[in-house]
């Protein structure tokens, strides 16, 4: 089994299904409203759990019921909890998603996830050196990403970082980091949308764009590669990209290729998405193994 450590955020997905998005001032119904465990580190764990790696979940959560729930779901997935502390006098995070013409849109309210920091983080670093590998976003602190890409290196430990949602990076992150997965939108942050293909050479087998239903886009040190991802019924893409990142980081600390790490992830990815809610669909080892 191999060891994944998750640093990120956990929150609660607080969802509005509707017809169509409402114009500023204006009031509609909606279809049906679903509370369900999201934020992107919390999928990210839970998504590596079923598919069979020990993972430990390095986060916050408020005192309140969502802070609760948010625990008994990692604990009903198997991910190991004692890193994730309650914070006094702190909601948790919550995500506040649409669903309407086929797409989400997301507006996240960071609460204790904003209380993941590197003096927290400092905290934890036997947890971190005992990894195969380590996994993180950016619903937390600029700060605490920073830190977590030195101590990693420093330790050897390999880091995927995925830089979603969006913000610039600094060089000195892009370096240390062993993998960094933006989608195209990220990627256009981190290096500028003029050439995306020169910086997919000047880092191969590091940059994985993830580019939805196209598929994902890399560097094998000779050329550039598009590995097309499945086609498949989509009822919810939210936690695609987190199904991807967790599968690829399973597939990647046991030891598969970077051509197969992707196809597996790619096949996680795409079955999450038949599903409703982050983690609806997440898929467990077998289910991704045969379906291959
Ligand atoms: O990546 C999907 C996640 O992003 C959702 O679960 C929601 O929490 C948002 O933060
Ligand atoms: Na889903």
């Amino acid at each position: 089994m191999v060891k994944i450590t998750v640093i990120g955020s956990s929150s609660m997905d607080l969802v509005v299904i509707a017809q169509k998005r409402p114009n500023k001032g204006e009031t509609i119904l909606g279809e049906s409203f679903k509370t369900v465990p999201g934020g992107k580190g919390a999928n990210q764990a839970v998504a590596a759990s079923r598919l069979g790696a020990e993972v430990t979940m390095i986060g916050r959560v408020g005192d309140d019921d969502f802070g609760i729930e948010i625990i008994k779901n990692f604990s009903k997935n198997n991910v190991l909890t004692q890193c994730v502390e309650r914070v006094t006098d702190m909601e948790s995070g919550t995500a506040h998603i649409t669903l309407a013409e086929g797409d989400n849109s997301i507006i996240v309210v960071k609460g204790a996830n904003d209380m993941v920091t590197a003096e927290y983080i400092e905290q934890k670093l036997e947890v971190i050196r005992e990894s195969d590998i380590v996994l993180i976003q950016q619903e937390i602190p600029e700060e605490t990403v920073e830190f977590v890409s030195e101590t990693c290196y420093g330790m050897g430990i390999p880091l995927l970082l995925n830089p979603a949602p969006a913000r610039p990076l600094s060089q000195k992150v892009i370096e240390r980091a062993t993998y960094i997965t933006p989608n195209e939108l990220e990627a256009a942050v981190l290096f500028g949308s003029d050439d995306i293909h020169a910086a997919l050479k000047q880092y191969p087998n590091k940059v994985f764009i993830t580019e939805g239903k196209n598929g994902v886009r890399y560097h094998d040190g000779e050329k550039e590669v598009l590995i097309p991802s499945y086609q498949v019924e989509v009822v919810d893409t939210t936690g695609a990209g987190d199904t991807f990142n967790a599968a690829f980081a399973v597939a990647l600390a046991e030891g598969k290729g970077f051509s197969d790490s992707v196809r597996f992830a790619n096949r996680a990815a795409s079955l999450s998405v038949t599903k409703f809610g982050a983690q609806g669909g997440m898929p467990t080892r077998a289910n991704v193994e045969e379906s291959l």
